[in-house]
């Protein structure tokens, strides 16, 4: 079992190397974690503007070096000319990206900022909550399918860094909050009310984590069709400037 594994493997790095064309280097380097460019767990990449690679010169830099703190990797046993065809394939990705989606984007800034209470946990443009991530580049950053996805199913389309937690002390207080460091001493942590909190770890009698079940509510039936729609013109169309 193991070895064939280890000759798979070995059956794909040569495949790998023998691939000429951007594409092909692509799906063997990039496919795992981007799928087709919009479809992958990673940053959705059909989009005329990559927030980290505005340049091709940046685009390269993070072929060859990845996104420190991220888990987007340095390329391995890629040579200059390859990283070069890969960039290449990118961008014609980007090329690609649809420029508008269905609905009405005005309709969905309503919805967004009044109907449903997105803004008491998002922030765009400096505006709004702070129990999610910052919205003002998604419409750069992510595909209008993506988007669909972290709305009407949260768990499937989950970024990093936003791990409920719930500590129950040892008095019998019960503290949740966003985790936002943990070590084996103690957890801290930003609560309802946005204030941080440390926790001593050892007055605790139980510490769950929620890891793959989003904070976020689910909207599957909160909206119409239409009004999906409106919400995800409205978020594809926040670039932040890009
Ligand atoms: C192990 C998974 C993984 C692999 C393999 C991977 N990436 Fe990524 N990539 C990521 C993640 C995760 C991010 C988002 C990083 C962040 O900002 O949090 C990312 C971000 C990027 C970005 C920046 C997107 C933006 O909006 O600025 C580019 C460009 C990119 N990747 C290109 C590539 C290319 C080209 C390859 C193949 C050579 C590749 N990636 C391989 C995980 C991966
Ligand atoms: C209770 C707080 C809360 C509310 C209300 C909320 N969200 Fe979220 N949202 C989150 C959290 C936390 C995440 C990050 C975890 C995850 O990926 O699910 C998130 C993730 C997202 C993402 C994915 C971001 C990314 O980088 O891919 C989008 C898009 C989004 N929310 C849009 C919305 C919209 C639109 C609404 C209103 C219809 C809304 N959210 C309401 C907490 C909230």
């Amino acid at each position: 079992m193991r070895l064939s594994r280890i000759l798979l493997f070995a059956t794909c790095l040569a495949a790998g190397a023998w691939a000429q064309t951007g594409q092909k280097l692509y799906q063997f380097h990039c496919a795992f974690c981007h799928g087709k460019g919009d479809d992958g767990f990673a940053a959705n990449l059909v989009t005329p503007n990559l927030v980290h690679a505005p340049t091709d010169t940046s685009l390269l830099n993070i072929i060859r070096n990845g996104i420190p703190g991220t888990d987007m990797p340095p390329a391995l046993g890629m040579t200059d000319a390859e990283m070069s065809e890969v960039a290449g394939y990118v961008r014609s990705l980007g090329r690609s990206a649809p420029t508008s989606v269905p609905g009405d984007t005005a309709k969905g800034k309503v919805l967004y900022s009044t109907k449903v209470g997105c803004s008491g946990c998002h922030m765009v443009e400096g505006k709004g909550g702070r129990s999610g991530p910052d919205l003002t580049q998604i419409g750069a950053m992510r595909s209008p399918s993506n988007l669909r996805t972290s709305i009407v199913a949260p768990d499937a389309a989950m970024v990093g860094g936003w791990t409920m937690v719930h500590a129950t002390m040892k008095d019998g207080r019960k503290i949740s909050g966003i985790r936002l460091n943990e070590d084996n001493f103690s957890l801290s942590l930003r609560d309802g009310k946005a204030q941080l909190q440390t926790i001593d770890k050892s007055a605790t009698s139980a510490i769950q984590r929620d890891i793959n079940k989003s904070s976020m509510p689910n909207y599957s039936k909160v909206f119409s069709a239409e009004e999906l729609d409106n919400v995800i013109a409205y978020l594809f169309s926040l670039r932040g400037g890009l």
